[in-house]
């Protein structure tokens, strides 16, 4: 079979990035323009803003990953966009723009679901091996599901309430690191220990999980502390909290893996960049001989390379969308 390049296109959040991939394996060219710094000053994602440094930035993106590439659009096989989940008016400025690639230049248009394209990130210069247990850690998602072949899913659990990157953030806020708040709270828990007790986030034997408990705990705490004009150890509650959200994730995957017997386990989203969550991760699957998938540290958070990864199976299976394909703010693995 010949070559096949898709361009792809991802502005969920506030990433714009749009990637090269061949044949859903190599990434040929990624661009990424993050718009975090902006965030940082208001604690979080401004939708608003957003959108609109998406609207301004996107052209410019493209030329970047096609003059890397060393290649034009009308070498590309195909057009992919992420269009769920999202910020809407973010989802909405890539699918336009992806639409307009692919009506100009006369391209099969491919939908991708975002968390989807996290876990083919894992297959960008490796092979994916199936049936696999698929954990997926990002800032609106907690989901534990079995991928029995590419686009087969069947979900075991999800978070109940808040998302672990959610939680991450929250606590950084409250402990007052700033935005995002996941790589910074890794860097205190580095210098902090284990010493606080925190609540267990689901203490059973489902494969959901719940965040939103330890984060009020946590929240509860600092205020308690501060106003009993206590010191609080920052650095140890970092860790302790890193240690508790890990943990809950751990105890279900070491659940899933006894339960099924998978031998195979990719990890997806933002948060897994945590290097205690690889390490921890990675103790669950030697104790069952799993193989571990794990990103590279540019494909954990947001960017086109995932996406141009995760179009591919469905450009092999002819899976087009039509000029009606709109933008959906929620959506899991399954969805
Ligand atoms: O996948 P992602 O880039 O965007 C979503 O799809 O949500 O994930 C972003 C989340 C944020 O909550 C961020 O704080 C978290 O991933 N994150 C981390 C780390 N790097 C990013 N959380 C913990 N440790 C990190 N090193
Ligand atoms: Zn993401």
């Amino acid at each position: 079979m010949k070559d096949v390049y898709i361009l792809s296109v991802e502005s969920s959040c506030d990433e714009t990035s749009i990637a090269v991939v061949k044949n859903g394996h190599d990434c040929i060219a990624l661009t990424i323009l993050t718009q975090m710094d902006t965030h940082a000053n208001y604690g979080g994602v401004v939708p608003e803003i957003a959108s609109r440094m998406h609207t301004e930035n996107i052209t410019l993106v493209l030329e970047e990953t096609l003059k890397k590439a060393g290649m034009t659009i009308d070498q590309m096989d195909a057009i992919a966009v992420a269009y769920k989940p999202g910020l809407m008016g973010s989802l909405l400025v890539g699918i336009e723009f992806a639409k307009t690639l692919a009506y100009v230049y006369n391209k099969p248009l491919i939908g991708v679901n975002h968390l989807i394209g996290h876990i083919y990130a894992n297959n960008i210069e490796d092979r994916l091996e199936y049936p696999l247990l698929a954990l997926v850690v990002s800032g609106g998602h907690t989901e534990l599901a079995v991928m029995k072949d590419d686009y087969n899913f069947e979900l075991l659990g999800s978070t109940l309430d808040d998302a672990i990157g959610e939680a991450f953030d929250k606590v950084a806020r409250v402990l007052g690191y700033p935005y995002p708040g996941g790589p910074n709270i890794e860097k205190a828990a580095a210098k902090g220990e284990n010493t606080y007790a925190l609540p267990k986030p689901v203490d059973d034997d489902t494969y959901n999980f719940s965040y939103s408990g330890l984060k009020s705990h946590i929240i509860n705490l600092v205020n308690t502390e501060r106003m009993k004009g206590h010191e609080l150890r920052k650095e140890d509650l970092a860790c302790s909290f890193q240690t508790t959200a890990i943990d809950e994730l751990s105890r279900k995957l070491d659940l899933a893996l006894k339960n099924t017997n998978i031998k195979n386990v990719v990890i997806a989203g933002g948060v897994s960049a945590n290097q205690f969550l690889r390490s921890e991760i990675s103790k669950v699957c030697d104790r069952y001989n799993a193989k571990l998938y794990i990103p590279k540290m540019l494909y954990c958070t947001d960017n086109a390379a995932m996406i141009g990864a995760a179009a591919y199976p469905l450009y092999v299976k002819g899976d087009f969308k039509d000029f009606d394909l709109n933008a959906e703010s929620h959506a899991g693995v399954c969805d």
